[in-house]
């Protein structure tokens, strides 16, 4: 059966992380990997995820099945999370799956694309989280682009986007990220998604929102904006949330897909295809972080504790950007930029013979992209690390 296989190809992002926990280097630094670090470098456990751990083992009474939509508690509550105002408006035309973590509510979205429309192409960014196309050439889908950034790689084309997604044939699906574009900070400004929101509705294509990083841009709500504007507007959508972020609930595997479409009965038919989808390849998603989440959402002074927590680390990654910039600043160097993007990614253009050279001489890791983890940063590592780059910027 198997001896014909060759390894696959290391993933880039996992392979680098492999390569760091291997260097022996004590002040190695990590700025490729996406997870979010503190002033003092660890990913913590939330407090609010402490809280809610405890009172889960305090009251959970049963480790029966749960169902293959997961926790109906956690998909409510994370509806309107990301909907906001519009889970009630919508409520009729929306359902709500748990799934494990952000990438399988991408595969299980994929697969249903696949089942409704087996020729239908998805419309990804150019340049987009490399995963993206991974998963949905998994799933059987097309892959094609639309232009998202300026040669720069430091802001929008948002004409040549608008232009390329009005050619985009009904039928096809289109993805775009929520906020914090990962891998370049640049975002949509409103104008852009209403344009985007009319050409969906003129155009006929299918939006998928990836909402990966809601409340470490701009705020819980201003992050769901976009989303929000194209929800009120378009027939049909499809929404994939991550809980890994902006929970930190990373290995606990916590996402949904929240499906749009024209009508109750519509959308009732469309889940039930999406659980049988969902049935056939995993059963159904882990328990815990959805617990979790369901908990902190629902209880108000956890909800709180969390949103307080999350507002200091989306501080934390602001504090970096601006941290950076001025190190940059004062070498002589504008990347005001990195100020004006948000989230935990932006590009830095460094040539990658430069990024090796980095990684291997002062055990700075960067994406060979030249992507950069701003959320990996913390304020002792700022003046190296201006410091290593400024020669590599400056040619
Ligand atoms: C843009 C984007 N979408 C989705 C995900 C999926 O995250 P997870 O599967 O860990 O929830 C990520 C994670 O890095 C991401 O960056």
């Amino acid at each position: 059966m198997f001896q014909h296989l060759q390894p696959a190809p290391a993933d880039p992002i996992l392979g680098l992380m492999a390569r760091f926990r291997e260097d022996p280097r004590p002040d190695r630094i990590d700025l490729g990997v996406g997870v979010f670090r503190d002033a003092d470098g660890r990913t913590p456990i939330m407090r609010a995820v402490r809280s809610a751990e405890q009172l889960r083992f305090a009251e959970e009474d049963s480790k029966v099945y749960q169902g293959m939509a997961g926790d109906p508690a956690f998909n409510v509550a994370i509806g309107e999370l990301a909907l906001g105002p519009l889970a009630a408006t919508l409520a009729d035309r929306v359902g709500v799956v748990q799934t494990p973590g952000g990438t399988a509510a991408l595969r299980v979205a994929a697969d249903l694309i696949h089942t409704a429309r087996p020729g239908a192409r998805i419309w990804l960014a150019d340049p987009s989280w490399d995963n993206h196309a991974a998963v949905v050439r998994a799933a059987g889908l097309q892959v094609e682009r639309y232009p998202y950034l300026d040669p720069s790689r430091t802001g929008l084309r948002a004409e040549a986007m608008l232009a390329a997604l009005r050619a985009v044939p009904a039928g096809d699906a289109v993805l775009l990220q929520a906020s914090c574009h990962n891998p370049s900070g640049v975002d949509i400004p409103a104008a852009v998604w209403a344009e985007v929101a009319e050409t969906a509705v003129r155009g006929g294509f299918l939006p998928i929102i990836d909402m990966a990083y809601q409340g470490l841009g701009d705020g819980l709500d201003e992050d769901a904006a976009g989303l929000r504007m194209l929800a009120a507007r378009v027939p049909e959508l499809l929404l994939a949330l991550s809980c890994s972020k902006n929970f930190g609930l990373y290995r606990e595997r916590t996402g949904a897909l929240a499906v749009l479409t024209e009508t109750g009965p519509q959308t009732r038919a469309t889940l039930s295809v999406l659980l049988q989808g969902v049935r056939n390849a995993y059963s159904m998603p882990p328990a815990h972080g959805a617990a979790l989440v369901a908990r902190i959402l629902t209880r108000p002074a956890l909800r709180l504790d969390w949103a307080d927590e999350l507002a200091g680390m989306r501080a934390h990654i602001g504090h970096m950007r601006d941290g950076l910039a001025e190190q940059l600043a004062a070498r002589g160097l504008d990347l005001a930029y990195l100020r004006h993007q948000r989230g935990m990614f932006s590009f830095l253009n460094v040539p990658v013979a430069a990024i090796a050279r980095l990684r291997e001489e002062q055990g700075i890791y960067l994406l060979d992209s030249g992507r950069i983890n701003l959320a990996g940063l913390s304020d002792v590592h700022l003046d190296r690390v201006a410091s290593a780059l400024q020669p590599l910027l400056a040619v």
